[in-house]
């Protein structure tokens, strides 16, 4: 169905004889923004709030304790934690969250930051600003966080095992990881705390409230004047979830058959027709997807997809050991075709299949009789995309992720998939 039609619908639904507020009626949150429905931001244009300077997150809990603890468990809030002697704490509702040691070898005096450790994967800053990686030191020097979807188990992993010099934690790195950052230029020849490897300074460590909303000086003393940013296009999300940081978004890049994290602009620019959607069409901003799942996501596919049926998946479970996953839309549409921390091994998923750690945001389905290779272009560096720009992603992704013969689905080829594909959803869309 078409959005306009959608539209249609609820204003029918809506229609009541008096004016009363009707449940399920406010503004509808599936139309792209400018649509003349959503709030009016008073300021969406400068950044820097009229040259204001950060107060940090704690100054804006103080008026804003709903939307603070929302995002006090959202993996923006831990993307770089500070050290104290001791492993970094996470809040209680994140289960899978949390790095008990650093690196063999290495003593928590002498780790400065630890990098996320709350979704996916840790990495330990040393006391002069340097990542700890495999190549200068022959330790393993990633945490990887369980992850059941793939079968990974907790534990260290290498990390840029052929680097031998030291990694500096620069700007390229810090840029997603923290607000108000600044690199090392003649403007601001400074290292973050004085310490070598960190070119550059930020404000505050983790993307906090004043990363998306800018500085707050100008807003706390006199609220009614709204001096907060708001900017709520895809473009800007895509920021940092575009690779290179702040790309157009043109290309999805890819590595070792995998795409890259930070990808869910490129990729959503690619997805056909939700290119015209905004990110926050279907997120809260403020919500974590891992940890609050059920109240971060503002659509579920069938709001706008009614009529769309599960494709012979309906009320079925998948269960591999431990792991047990309720058949949905996003079982097929948004596999795990990016990797960001680990993939699952042989062992868990059989040797065709491929399961990265993060979810696609291409949603579209390549039914042929191809495998990954056919994702990519020649070089695998990037997704390969049709003559309307659009990607998809192959069964060996999609199917083959449960069909493996592991867990408790019967064991497909590509070929036997894509013989399927074609008669999945009879309803139509
Ligand atoms: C002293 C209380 C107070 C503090 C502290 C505060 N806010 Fe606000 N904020 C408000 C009020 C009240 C409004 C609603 C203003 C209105 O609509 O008249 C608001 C509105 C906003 C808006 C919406 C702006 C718009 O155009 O509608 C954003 C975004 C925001 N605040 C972010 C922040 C951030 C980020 C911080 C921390 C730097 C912060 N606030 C700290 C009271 C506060
Ligand atoms: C990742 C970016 C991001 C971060 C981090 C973030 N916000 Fe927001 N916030 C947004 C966007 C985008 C919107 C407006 C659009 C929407 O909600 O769809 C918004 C809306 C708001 C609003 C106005 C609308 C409302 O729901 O009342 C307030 C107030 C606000 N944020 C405060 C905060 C505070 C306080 C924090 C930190 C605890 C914070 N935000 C962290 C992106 C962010
Ligand atoms: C300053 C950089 C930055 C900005 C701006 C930003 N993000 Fe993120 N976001 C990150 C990083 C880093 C992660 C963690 C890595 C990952 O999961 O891909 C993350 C994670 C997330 C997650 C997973 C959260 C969880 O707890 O499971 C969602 C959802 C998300 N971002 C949505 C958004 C949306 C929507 C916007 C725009 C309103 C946005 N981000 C803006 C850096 C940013
Ligand atoms: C059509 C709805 C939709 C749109 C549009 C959308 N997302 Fe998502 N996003 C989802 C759903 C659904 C999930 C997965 C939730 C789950 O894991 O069950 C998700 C998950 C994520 C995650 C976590 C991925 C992972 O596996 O770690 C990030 C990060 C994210 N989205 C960022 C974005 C950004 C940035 C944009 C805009 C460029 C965006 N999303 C647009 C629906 C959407
Ligand atoms: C805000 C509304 C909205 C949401 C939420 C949404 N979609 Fe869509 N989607 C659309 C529209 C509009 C189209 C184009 C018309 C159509 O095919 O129905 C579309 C098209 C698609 C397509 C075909 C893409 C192409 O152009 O080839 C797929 C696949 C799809 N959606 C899957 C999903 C899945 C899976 C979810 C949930 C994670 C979802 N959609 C959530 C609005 C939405
Ligand atoms: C078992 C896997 C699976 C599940 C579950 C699934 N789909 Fe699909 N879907 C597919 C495949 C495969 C295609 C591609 C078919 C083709 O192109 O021939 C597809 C195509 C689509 C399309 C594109 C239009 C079309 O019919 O060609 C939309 C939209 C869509 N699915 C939405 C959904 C929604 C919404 C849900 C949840 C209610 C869902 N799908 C559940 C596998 C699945
Ligand atoms: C998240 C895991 C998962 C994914 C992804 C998945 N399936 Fe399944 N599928 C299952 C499970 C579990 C069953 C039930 C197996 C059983 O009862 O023997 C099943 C059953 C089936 C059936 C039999 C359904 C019926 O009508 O009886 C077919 C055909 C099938 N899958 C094909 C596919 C194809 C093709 C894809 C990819 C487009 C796919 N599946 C994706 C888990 C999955």
């Amino acid at each position: 169905m078409s959005r306009a039609k959608i539209w249609t619908v609820l204003m029918l639904a809506c229609a009541a004889p008096v004016f009363i507020a009707t449940p399920g009626c406010e503004v509808p949150t599936d139309m792209p923004p400018g649509n003349g429905n959503d709030p009016v931001y008073n300021n969406t244009t400068d950044r820097t709030n009229n040259n204001a300077s950060f107060l940090g997150a704690d100054a804006c809990g103080a008026c804003h304790p709903g939307i603070a603890a929302e995002h006090s468990i959202h993996a923006h809030a831990f993307q770089l934690n500070r050290v104290e002697g001791g492993p970094p704490e996470f809040p209680e509702e994140a289960d899978r969250a949390g790095v008990p040691n650093p690196p063999d070898g290495v003593d928590w005096s002498q780790v400065s930051y630890v990098i996320d450790g709350y979704t996916k994967s840790a990495q330990f800053i040393d006391l002069d600003g340097f990542v700890y990686v495999t190549g200068t030191n022959g330790l393993e020097t990633q945490w990887n966080l369980e992850f059941p979807p793939n079968g990974t188990e907790a534990g260290f992993v290498e990390y840029e095992s052929g680097r031998t010099t030291p990694k500096p934690y620069d700007y390229e790195s810090f840029v997603r990881h923290t607000t108000g950052p600044q690199p090392f230029d003649a403007d601001n020849p400074m290292f973050q705390e004085n310490r070598p490897g960190f070119a550059g300074t930020w404000e505050e460590a983790g993307v906090q409230c004043e990363a998306c909303h800018g500085p707050g000086s100008k807003h706390v003393p006199n609220p009614p004047a709204r001096n907060a940013f708001v900017d709520t296009s895809a473009k800007f999300c895509g920021e940092c979830h575009s690779q290179p940081f702040d790309s157009d978004g043109s290309a999805i890049e890819a590595v070792d058959g995998f795409i890259k994290p930070y990808a869910q602009y490129p990729e959503l620019l690619a997805s056909g027709a939700h290119a015209a959607l905004s990110c926050l069409t279907c997120h809260d901003p403020h919500k974590s997807v891992t940890y609050d799942r059920e109240n971060a996501l503002r659509k579920t596919c069938q709001d706008c997809h009614p009529t769309q049926d599960m494709a012979r998946h309906q009320g079925l479970t998948f269960v591999r050991g431990d792991y047990v996953e309720q058949l949905s839309c996003e079982s097929c549409h948004m596999s795990f075709a990016a990797r960001s921390g680990s993939q699952g091994a042989v062992d868990t998923v059989g040797s065709v299949a491929r399961v990265g750690d993060t979810r696609t945001h291409i949603f579209r389905i390549n039914p042929s009789n191809t495998d990954f290779t056919a994702m990519f272009n020649e070089d695998m560096t990037e997704v390969a995309k049709d003559a309307n720009g659009r990607a998809a992603v192959t069964l060996d992704f999609v199917c083959l992720r449960c069909h493996n013969g592991v867990g408790n689905a019967f064991e497909l080829t590509v070929t036997s998939a894509s013989a399927v594909t074609a008669t999945m959803h009879p309803d139509g869309p």
